[in-house]
């Protein structure tokens, strides 16, 4: 055992020295979790020296580990932003696979839908997944359809996986948008349970908006950064970064400008790693305009150069199916009949992009493609 975890391991170092991230455990063992965590913050420290990097987690590799679950409780988490807290149960009683702060879920609705949360329970908990959902009533209909799930309703889930790992050890500013916070408390739980050295910044809309404000105001107030919009109007890099530790690093999950403001503005610190997880999809960034032509009835839709090929398909095709809309999932793989792609995801191999792409990031080199849709 202990060989093959050596083995392992050090099969997980390279894989970080070739990529730069920090692997997940995709067994969710504690031990070699802890093992990873130790040696993987080695080599972010060793970077560190280097120079002063960015980092993004890579997709992880597909695992199939799907589960029959109940929802076993279900709760307002945040009146004013309708944010549900949904417990999920195994319909057959047994455990559930373990995890560790960062990951997420892929829920597979009863329509079919898939979406993906955010853990937010306690990983000690080992019968149970929490996540929080809050409602976007003019979205894809997912969060919908998860806000109508009632107790004693069975969902397929697969996971947990982790994209968004967080190394408990050194110090660290944790960053906060809105929902988002769901990734980033179970972080912040483990680095008050340990000891580490970290600050919050908090940011939402108003107060009333914002889920577990409850469970932050019992941590230490000196730690702690709560900021509206209502009040304290949008923030900018110095108000979100102002605690970057020096030599440390920067967890951040928001809304899409916020990350841009971060990533933005994480060079003008001393903090050495950043590290992100968006909950909606990134803006088209240097995009050219193109047709898609569905092959199955013909038709035709144009995709603007600031949107994306499943924007533009959803309008004619609302039902084709996707997930993170992040290029990271797979959820919106589909076959090119014709055309030459622009493969902009973090998941298919070479192969599998001689005659696929993932339409939620990926876009044209030509000024039309053909897909099997
Ligand atoms: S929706 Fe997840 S890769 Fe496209």
């Amino acid at each position: 055992m202990g060989q093959r975890r050596f083995g392992r391991a050090m099969e997980a170092v390279r894989e970080y020295r070739a990529s730069r991230t920090i692997p997940e455990d995709l067994h969710g063992r504690g031990g070699m979790d802890e093992m990873l965590a130790q040696i993987t913050d080695g080599l972010d420290k060793m970077f560190a020296i280097l120079d002063h990097s960015e980092y993004k987690a890579r997709a992880a590799p597909v695992q199939v580990r799907t589960l029959d679950m109940v929802v076993s409780e279900k709760m307002a988490i945040c009146v004013d932003e309708n944010v549900v807290g949904l417990t999920f149960r195994r319909a057959d009683g047994a455990d559930v696979p373990p995890w560790r702060a960062g990951s997420h879920l892929d829920v597979e609705l009863p329509s079919g839908r898939r979406r993906q949360y955010s853990l937010c329970g306690d990983p000690r908990e080992t019968d149970a997944y929490s996540i929080a959902v809050r409602l976007v009533p003019d979205g894809g209909g997912g969060s919908v359809e998860m806000h109508a799930l009632e107790v004693g309703d069975r969902v397929s889930i697969t996971g947990p996986r982790n994209a968004f790992p967080f190394v408990a050890s050194g110090s660290a500013l944790f960053v906060a948008g809105g929902i988002g916070m769901t990734a980033i408390i179970p972080m912040i739980r483990k680095a008050r349970e340990v000891g580490m050295d970290w600050h919050l910044v908090y940011s939402g809309r108003t107060t009333e908006s914002m889920p577990f404000l409850d469970e932050v105001s019992t941590w230490e107030q000196d730690r702690v950064t709560v900021r509206t919009d209502a009040v304290d109007g949008l923030p900018g890099a110095a108000d979100l970064l102002r605690d970057a530790p020096d030599g440390g690093s920067v967890y951040c999950c928001g809304p899409p400008p916020m990350i841009a403001v971060v990533r933005e503005g994480i060079t003008a610190t001393s903090a050495t790693r950043l590290h992100y997880e968006r909950f909606s999809a990134p803006p088209v960034v240097a995009g050219e305009s193109f047709s898609v032509e569905l092959a199955r009835t013909g038709t035709v839709v144009d995709v603007a150069s600031d949107e994306t090929a499943l924007d533009a398909v959803r309008r004619v095709r609302p039902g084709v199916p996707y997930s993170c809309r992040q290029g990271f999932c797979g959820t919106c793989k589909v076959r090119v009949l014709a055309g030459v792609p622009e493969h902009r995801d973090r998941r298919l191999s070479d192969d599998e992009r001689a005659d696929h792409m993932l339409i939620c990031v990926s876009r044209s080199a030509g000024e039309q493609l053909t897909l099997d849709l």
